[in-house]
């Protein structure tokens, strides 16, 4: 079967391709085409999320998947990148090895992380159509928009008076993959923010009278400008130049003059060196599993909280308490808690991690709860015991936050009471007696995380 499908991929792909490119997608497909390099270039340095394809030309899952992978990439263009590496290439190979690519197609979204060029890597395990793919690489296009209140456009506006900022004025809570590209293509050069239209103040400030507005302030005092145009990527991008222009993000390489190719091996040189760690070596996957960073699952409503921390029978939880938008604090945080993630992922007990962000039903009623104050929390509560501690420190760092965890292993340091009312009873819980008395079951139900 298997040998049958490669004749057949090899005659049809000799017949119409003779020069021996033997990869599924063509020069004019829409899917960014890559090798080991190009990777680290195109898609391990960008600010922007991508999802990679790693195929066999022969593999039929991977045929398949062509038509509505292209489908994918036609309407994630200028919101994330799509690319494909051949795996069956021979100088691909190392590099498809390191990524530790077993079968085919594998799908992996591929983020910014906290650093430049050690990227969040995760597999897309979705449906194999062109919404689930769009779906889910948008869900995790990074979100660098801030989201604005009555009270905090003033300092939004102040902060860094030359720069210049752009607000959209929206119905929606939610903020779109178009403003969080925007907002990804100006990091540092236009800081985007987002209000809401029940934020009166601000919505009367700037005049706005219908939504959704886009308004462009040029900083060192200059008038706000309106836009008028549609709300698309290509005019937007075009509105905003006047102020700066976008990050130089590197476009697959296309010109193939001699000075040029050097230069760009030289970067992709230099860039292979600082991001070494990353794609280096073959045995990467299976002995240093930092190399790739597991972020921490967020809780992103009330009841994913209750279920898997609040409930009577829940076990430890780690629960990081960050704001909504954005921040340096925040990107530590999260960095921090999914560098332990990741290790104890690959170990056999832990604790399930997870983040909250501040916007989260439940967030706010918990955090008061608990008399948390902090715009950034971290704590681990076990609602079957009755207990929570508090991580004090503030500092965030790996260390700091593994030593504490360490503590709440060892049982050690100053437990507080759950108070009232923050844990739920599940109906089906009613013997709660024999449930204080049976022994802690293993928490193995999270290892898949
Ligand atoms: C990524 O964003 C930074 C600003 O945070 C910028 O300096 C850099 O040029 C951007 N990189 C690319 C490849 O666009």
């Amino acid at each position: 079967m298997h040998q049958q499908t490669l004749l057949a991929t090899l005659a049809a792909s000799l017949a119409a391709l003779p020069f021996a490119q033997a990869g599924l997608y063509s020069k004019s497909s829409p899917v960014i085409q890559l090798d080991g390099k190009s990777y680290d270039r195109l898609i391990a340095q960008s600010n922007h999320t991508s999802i990679v394809e790693f195929y066999a030309p022969w593999c039929g899952h991977c045929k398949n998947l062509q038509p509505a992978y292209e489908k994918a990439a036609k309407n994630l263009q200028g919101l994330a990148k799509v690319a494909a590496i051949d795996c069956d290439d021979e100088s691909n190979k190392p590099f498809c090895g390191s990524m530790g690519i077993q079968g085919f197609p594998t799908l992996k979204i591929v983020r910014p992380g906290k650093k430049a060029g050690r990227p969040v890597v995760e597999d897309y395990q979705g449906p194999r159509t062109a919404s689930g793919i769009v779906d889910a690489v948008v869900s995790k296009i990074n979100n660098h928009v801030a989201k604005l209140t009555d009270k905090e456009i003033d300092a939004f506006l102040e902060t860094d008076g030359e720069k210049p900022k752009a607000i959209l004025f929206t119905e929606k809570g939610t903020t779109s993959a178009l403003l969080r590209s925007i907002a990804i293509d100006y990091l540092d050069v236009i800081s985007v923010g987002q209000v809401r239209n029940k934020e009166k103040a601000a919505v009367e400030k700037f005049g706005i009278s219908s939504f959704p507005s886009f308004v462009l302030i040029p900083g060192g005092g200059k008038e706000p400008i309106t836009y008028d145009g549609e709300l698309n990527k290509k005019d937007l991008l075009e509105f905003l130049k006047q102020v700066g222009s976008p990050n130089p993000d590197p476009a697959p390489a296309k010109a193939k003059s001699g000075k040029k190719a050097a230069t760009s091996k030289a970067k992709e040189a230099k860039e292979a060196k600082e991001s070494s760690s990353t794609t280096s070596s073959e045995a990467s996957s299976a002995a240093a599993p930092e190399a790739t960073l597991i972020e921490i699952p967020a809780l992103k409503s009330k009841a994913e909280l209750e279920e898997h921390c609040l409930h009577s029978k829940a076990q430890t939880c780690v629960i990081a308490f960050v704001p909504a938008s954005t921040s340096e604090m925040r990107n530590k945080i999260i960095s921090s808690v999914s560098q332990l993630h990741t290790k104890y992922v690959h170990g056999k007990r832990h604790f399930p991690f997870f983040s909250l962000d501040s916007d989260v039903e439940g967030s706010a009623t918990l955090k008061e709860a608990l008399g948390l104050d902090g715009k950034i929390e971290l704590i681990a509560l076990n609602a079957r015991r009755g207990w929570w501690r508090r991580y004090e420190d503030g500092e965030f760092s790996v260390h700091s936050v593994e030593s504490w965890i360490d503590t709440v292993r060892m049982g050690e340091g100053e437990k507080k009471k759950l108070p009232k009312g923050v844990v739920v009873e599940k109906p089906e819980t009613t013997e709660e007696a024999k449930i204080e008395t049976e022994a802690p079951a293993a928490e193995s139900e999270h290892d898949e995380l």
